[in-house]
């Protein structure tokens, strides 16, 4: 292959499907849960709570927990990223959830060997218009990666389709963070960007399983990492926003493995 290196990405076979739809369920319930219980005065150390009971009441395994990081692992189940923060905040008793605040919340679960991994951010109370717009244009662009999820397209049509939506309305993208793939494994080959070309890359095929997710700010394009070695924030202090899926590439519909609100 000329240019381009060769990629493994993995297909899953109908077992590992099968698992991977049972975690995305899984997954998806206990982020359900966790976002109900946001309102003003909880702490993300509560959210983290009820992150860790409802991931022992499904007998899964919180995937973040302990997972390594540059100085200490992640010592939670739930990444909790409030207003300018980006990704990985760590849950804090002291940190409360006040009105007007964005909070991010980022869950990976273990079932049965195989990931399942999604985020949503939630506004708290009345938050002003062009935070509104940019929570509704990143899940508005997860929604557009994912319908390019297909068997016969390629992988930079989905960051291609991601990129659009933030540039469509002037907000920046998070460049250094990435979708990825994901299956027994939290983060498999390959790297997926919120930005790209149309029609580069490898070859979409049916049973590969992607976790997508756009992360937008409302200012300039840098981030910095707290000296816990964990939270990334914005470096302007502006506000962040990240939603997440984990789908499965189809040879039509792409199946989001993670949806909320699906009855069984
Ligand atoms: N969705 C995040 C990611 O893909 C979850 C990682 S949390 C960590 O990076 F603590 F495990 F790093
Ligand atoms: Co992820």
């Amino acid at each position: 292959m000329p240019l381009e290196r060769a990629i493994m990405i993995k297909i899953k076979n109908s077992e590992e499907i099968g698992a991977m739809r049972r975690v995305g369920r899984i997954t998806a319930d206990i982020l359900a849960e966790i976002c109900a219980a946001v309102e003003v005065g909880v702490s993300t150390w509560d959210l983290d709570q009820i992150a860790v009971r409802a991931t022992k009441a499904r007998n899964a395994i919180g995937a973040c927990y302990n997972y390594p990081g540059r100085l200490k692992p992640f010592p939670a189940y739930v990444c909790t990223s409030v207003n300018d923060e980006v990704v990985h905040g760590i849950p804090s008793k002291t940190r409360k959830i006040q009105s007007g605040d964005i909070v991010s919340l980022d869950f990976v679960a273990e079932y049965e060997g195989f990931m399942g991994d999604s985020t949503r951010t939630v506004a708290v109370g009345e938050v002003p218009d062009d935070v509104k717009k940019l929570l509704d244009v990143t899940e508005r662009a997860l929604y557009a990666g994912i319908d390019q999820a297909v068997e016969g397209n390629r992988l930079g049509d989905i960051s291609f389709a991601i990129q659009c939506c933030a540039e469509e309305a002037g907000l920046g993208i998070v460049r250094e963070l990435v979708g990825h793939g994901i299956g027994k494994e939290m983060h498999e080959a390959p790297r997926i960007p919120n930005y790209g070309k149309k029609g580069t890359g490898p070859v979409l095929k049916a049973g590969m399983t992607f976790a997508i997710e756009p992360m937008f700010m409302l200012g300039r394009e840098e981030i910095a990492i707290d000296g816990d070695g964990w939270t990334i924030r914005t470096a302007d202090g502006k506000y962040a926003a990240h939603f997440e899926h984990t789908v499965l590439v189809t040879k039509d519909a792409p199946e989001i493995l993670t949806r909320y609100g699906v009855a069984p």
